[in-house]
This record gives structure tokens, sequence and C-alpha cells, in this order.
């Protein structure tokens, strides 16, 4: 594959290459092997949105391959301040480096920069559309943790509508023919294409706007940020905000694990971080093997 645009372009068979490359990164991802197999190569960073764990761990990813980055997090010290284009820097940026990771506002901006540039081009995060390679270290963790996909039961909880990362990864669970439940309040249902095309593919799709429906049935409870930053009307995110919390006792006795694709505000309360079930912080780890694996495969010597 030539870019890491849409989970939708990968079949189930890529994606367990990928996964299988990433485990065998784990070692040199932990820092206790080394590796210089992206010697002399450099990464490119667009990042006109805020990040910690993506571009952080991408560009872990980069330098323990032995490879560098160069880039931008912050849009008031570039000339997109003065009135660049989109097009125009990924252009100067793709004469810089050997591959580009984009994370941008807009829906659909990583195919954009895609079609305009001659090198690899990884999304980041596009608006609310799609973050596949979150979805890849989300599926890693799942397949570390389980030892499969396929037979999980899954409940994707909170901001359905906004979130890229629930949007990439329930593609995905469809690809493996995992069990899925979608819990949001009725303003953040998933939205209807992704039901169309989910249900399309034969799924049984199971929305339920209370989380007690389900927690007892699940293997994976996935919960995700209510996103302030994409509601057009601030009324209605602070009437929606808080809606799901889940707290200590709500998951000590259960056989389940709780992941998050992070950042949290107060959908996960901390006494819940020192459980076993609590997986979040392992999954923000497993994006530097499962980021390293993808830079392999991507980017040619
Ligand atoms: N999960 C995730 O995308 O986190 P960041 O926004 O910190 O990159």
């Amino acid at each position: 594959f030539e870019n890491v645009i849409s989970i939708k372009d990968f079949s189930r068979k890529d994606i367990e290459v990928i996964l299988r490359e990433a485990e065998k990164m784990e070692p040199i991802a932990a820092g206790m092997e080394s590796s210089d197999i992206l010697s002399g190569k450099m990464l490119g960073m667009m990042f006109y949105e805020p990040s910690t764990r993506t571009r952080l761990s991408f560009e872990t990813a980069m330098k323990r391959l032995g490879g560098d980055v160069v880039g931008f997090a912050d849009t008031g010290a570039i000339s997109a301040a003065k009135g660049e284009s989109l097009a125009d820097t990924a252009r100067m940026l793709a004469g810089y480096s050997d591959a580009i990771v984009i994370r941008h506002n807009l829906e659909g901006a990583a195919r954009y920069v895609y079609d305009t540039v001659d090198v690899p081009v990884i999304n980041a995060g596009d608006g609310s559309g799609q973050h596949p390679t979150q979805t890849l270290l989300d599926l890693y963790t799942m397949n570390r943790f389980f030892g499969s996909i396929s037979d999980l039961r899954v409940a994707l909880v909170g901001d359905l509508k906004y979130g890229r990362t629930v949007h990439s990864l329930a593609y995905a669970l469809a690809a493996f023919g995992a069990a899925m439940s979608f819990v949001s309040p009725p303003e953040l249902r998933m939205p209807d294409d992704i039901i169309h095309d989910l249900q399309g593919g034969g799924l049984e799709v199971n929305e339920t706007e209370k989380l007690e429906d389900v927690i007892d049935d699940v293997d994976v409870l996935y919960v995700t940020r209510i996103q302030r930053e994409r509601f057009p009307d601030p009324e209605e995110y602070s009437r929606i905000r808080g809606a799901y919390r889940i707290d200590r006792p709500m998951v000590e006795e259960r056989d389940l694990i709780v992941m998050h694709p992070l950042p949290r505000v107060d959908e996960i309360s901390p006494d819940v971080d020192s459980l076993p079930q609590a997986m979040y912080f392992r999954q923000a780890f497993y994006g530097v093997p499962v980021r390293m694996a993808l830079l392999k495969m991507l980017i040619k010597n």
C-alpha cells in the first residue's frame, strides 16, 4: 500500500499482516532492541490540530527505526498564518521528506494531500472522518489481549457522531466479523451512512442509549470523549457532556477491558486506572510498534 488514508482501503488480511509486523516491532518500541532500517529517512509531520499521542508516537516510531522527523504542530508558526495553502505547504514538506503524516480539521484533507504530493501519506485524523492508524493500534491491543478479534463483542460508547476513531474502528471490526453495540445519546448516534455501509455488509447493528443494556455482554468497552470542538452549538455540548462516566464499581467485578483512544476528560474515573481492566495507557503505548510497522512498510529504501 502507498497510503493510509481510510481503513476501508484495508482488507482483514492486510490488517493481519500489519499487526504481525507490529508484533515484531515491540522490542524495538520498548527500547530493548535497536534498529536503523529507516536511517537517512525523514518523516514530514503536518499537525493542524492538537495531538499528544499520535504525533509523539509517530516521532518515537521514526526515531526508534533510525530515521528523523521534520514538521510542525503549531500552525501559528508556519506560513499558513500568512495565507499559504494546504496544497503548497504539503508540496514543500514532501520535498523535504520521504512520507507525510497529516492531521487536519477538515474531512478529506489527507486524501487531498495524497493527491497533491508524490510521497506516501498517512492520515492522522481528518476532522470527523477517519483515524485509521488509531484503529490499527486499537485492533492490535484487542488482539494482543484476547488473541483474536473476530470473536469479540465490543461496545463503542460516547460520541459516535463526531468521533473519527469509532468511525474507522466500526469498519475494521465489521471486517473481522466482531459483534458491535453502539451506545450514545440520540444526538450523537453513529452516522447513517456508516450504519448503512455496515448493514450492507450483513452486520446486525445494535444501538442503545443505555450502557446498562450491554455492559454485561461485552468483552471491550471502547469509551470516547464527547468532542466539544466539533459541536456547532456550545449549548448542545453542555447538555450532553458527562452522558457516560465509567467508574470503578462498574468495571472491577466484570470480565471486560476498558479502552479509550485518549485524551479523556471525565468519561473514565481516574480510580479505574489501577484496575487490570484499564487498557488505555497500554493501548497508547502500542501506537509506537504499530506506527513503526506502517513506516517500515510505507517508506521504501
Ligand atoms: N488518540 C489520539 O489521537 O490522541 P491525540 O489526539 O493525543 O493524538
